[in-house]
């Protein structure tokens, strides 16, 4: 049986992972700082670690045939925003050390996580900004902090290979949501914030959106995220990778879409104090289209209505509804 390391198992992504590859029958071992919140995880073998750590990701990999590296100190964009030394810090740790340890055992693949906010600011500062290709990174000009770690821990995956014939492989995703991720506390993304936001609202209240609400976006709902990673690592495309769905939302748009599918009319106040991020951002997936054979299945629609579900359940069970 092959056996799979998710580290950041317990998160968002790491944890649809796990039971995306138990069901495709592989042993998996997840590796985090924090158990899964709102499920129990599927793994074969559970470890709380801290990756900072080049021990604990020696120990991590050993005996380890594929690496999926989910682990990161990460968040919306008021997080990102906030705290650019301990994002950089703690991320690169991870991921030197995750790449030293994936080496140093003979790991036969490595996927790393990146970011669309690896891509230069300067392509993104009118709403309707062009599709973002994979050559657009550079000249680089990378989210501060967080983005700028991203792109340093693309090349450092890529000199590995290059430089010791480590097989990684990189992914940059593009705003993926879906039920069991974060969505309150300072972390959550903008469609857990406001399918958050719209539940706990009353018909014909008003809920707060940060920016002015022309800022765009694109959305990808995790099953196709889960699939796209998994053909990635099976294909022997090594060069950064967009993963993410082709249409762009403005964030007023998305408001609509959470506020007709909870059945409320909701008036927007837009709060332009707030951090927005670039003010218009899409993937371009063309490549995924060609390499995989990949594309998003998940209309945003349908996949908001399942987030917002799952979210407005959660406010239940915990007494906020
Ligand atoms: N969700 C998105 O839209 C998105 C977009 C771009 C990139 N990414 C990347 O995808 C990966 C997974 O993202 P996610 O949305 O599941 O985020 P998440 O925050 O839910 O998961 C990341 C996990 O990493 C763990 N972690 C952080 N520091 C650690 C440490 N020192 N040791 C061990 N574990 C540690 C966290 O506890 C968390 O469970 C991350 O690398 C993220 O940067 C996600």
């Amino acid at each position: 049986m092959e056996r799979v390391l998710v580290t950041g198992a317990g998160g968002f992504i790491g944890h649809h992972l796990v039971k995306f590859l138990k069901k495709h029958g592989y042993w998996v071992r997840g590796v985090d700082r924090k158990h899964p919140e709102f499920e129990k995880t599927s793994d074969d073998d559970f470890k709380i670690s801290d990756l900072r750590e080049s021990k604990n990701c020696m120990k991590a990999c050993k005996r380890i045939d594929y690496v999926y590296q989910l682990a990161a100190d990460m968040g919306g964009i008021g997080y990102i925003t906030e705290y650019h030394a301990p994002v950089t810090r703690n991320n690169a740790l991870i991921n030197l050390h995750m790449l030293e340890a994936a080496h140093t055992n003979n790991v036969k693949k490595y996927l790393f996580t990146s970011s669309a906010c690896i891509y230069p600011q300067y392509l993104q500062n009118k709403a309707d900004a062009k599709a973002l290709k994979e050559e657009d990174a550079y000249p680089a000009d990378a989210e501060p902090g967080y983005g700028w770690e991203k792109l340093f821990a693309e090349l450092a995956s890529q000199y590995y290979r290059q430089d010791y014939g480590l097989k990684t492989y990189i992914v940059r995703f593009h705003n993926i949501f879906g039920p069991q991720g974060t969505y309150e506390g300072g972390r959550e993304k903008s469609p857990a914030a406001i399918c958050r936001k719209i539940a706990l609202a009353k018909d014909g209240d008003a809920i707060t959106i940060w920016g002015d609400g022309k800022q765009t976006r694109s959305y990808c709902y995790i099953d196709d995220c889960v699939e796209g990673i998994y053909r990635l690592i099976q294909s022997d495309y090594h060069n950064p990778m967009n993963l993410g769905q082709g249409r762009l939302v403005t964030i007023d748009e998305l408001v609509e879409i959470v506020a007709k599918i909870a059945g409320k009319t909701i008036t927007k106040n837009h709060d332009i104090s707030k951090p927005l991020g670039v003010m218009g951002r899409n993937a371009d997936i063309s490549l995924a289209k060609k390499v995989l054979g990949w594309e998003p299945k998940v209309l945003l629609e349908k996949g908001l209505e399942i987030t917002y579900r799952w979210i407005e359940a959660q406010l239940l069970k915990t007494g906020r509804l």
